[in-house]
């Protein structure tokens, strides 16, 4: 089990690259949003405890991440290259992923900080629309469907995520310097950390994250295989 991080602002596109990533390089992609927005839909204890917090754009508490991602990566496949997007977001969540890699016999290979200025942060989560269907992320003026409002991949209706009001996305990018720069530090200290311009085509950014990843020992070749997944 590998694991590579992506670390970023909200809307810096870890979500778009984490995507795209999956779908070329055979990643399997664990994003803890969207498992928490899924036990939400689901009307699990864990989304009904975590929806406040969403909602406010604070983070929700440690200890019920890091049991939910556990939980994840115990499930297997244990063979698997993660790709983490959204986790982890503080010190403590960092800490008990590599004593849960180390656990079962994984580790961390590399750390990509997607950096982006803040008002491209604002533009791009303002305009985001996501398909209630398929989940597939689009953005008004930046990936714009076809026909506005619907999915072009599987024709669903496109939704705005509630915390992406302009209030909550800045409430969001403070929580974002206040809890989570920190694993800057944290990660440039272990020789983890590697920064990428995500203010860029997401096209560019993704090949520019495959030739990075691709210096990493045991990667495998890019394109080396489809067949990534979500987590
Ligand atoms: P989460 O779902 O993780 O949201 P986030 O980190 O705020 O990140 P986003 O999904 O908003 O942004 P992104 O970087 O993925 O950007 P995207 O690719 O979508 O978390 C939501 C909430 O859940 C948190 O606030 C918290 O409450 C809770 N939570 C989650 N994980 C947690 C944890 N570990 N601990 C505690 N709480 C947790 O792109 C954004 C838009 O820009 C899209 O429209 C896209 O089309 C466009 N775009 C993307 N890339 C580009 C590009 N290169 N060029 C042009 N446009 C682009």
């Amino acid at each position: 089990m590998q694991g590579i991080i992506l670390l970023g602002a909200p809307g810096s596109g870890k979500g778009t690259a984490a995507e795209r990533l999956r779908d070329r390089a055979g990643f399997t992609h664990l994003a803890t949003g969207d498992m928490l927005r899924a036990a939400l839909k689901q009307g699990t204890a864990l989304g009904r405890e975590a929806e406040g917090y969403m909602q406010r754009g604070e983070l929700v508490p440690d200890d019920l991440i890091i049991r939910m991602v556990r939980e994840r990566l115990e499930a297997g496949p244990r063979e698997a290259r993660y790709l983490f997007d959204g986790f982890p977001r503080t010190v403590v969540q960092a800490e008990k992923l590599e004593q849960t890699l180390a656990d079962l016999g994984g580790r961390l290979t590399r750390v990509l900080l997607l950096e982006t200025p803040r008002a491209v942060l604002i533009q791009r989560l303002t305009g985001r629309r996501i398909c209630r269907q398929c989940g597939t992320n689009f953005h008004v003026t930046n990936v714009p469907p076809k026909r506005a409002g619907v999915c072009d991949v599987c024709g669903g209706e496109l939704y705005q995520r509630p915390d992406d009001q302009e209030a909550t996305i800045v409430k969001r990018l403070d929580v974002y310097a206040q809890q989570t720069e920190a694993l800057i530090a944290f990660y440039a200290a272990r020789g983890l950390l590697t920064r990428v311009n995500s203010n860029q085509g997401a096209d560019q950014l993704v090949a520019d994250i495959l030739g990075i990843v691709q210096t990493d020992a045991g990667a495998a070749a890019p394109g080396a295989g489809a067949g990534g997944r979500k987590a």
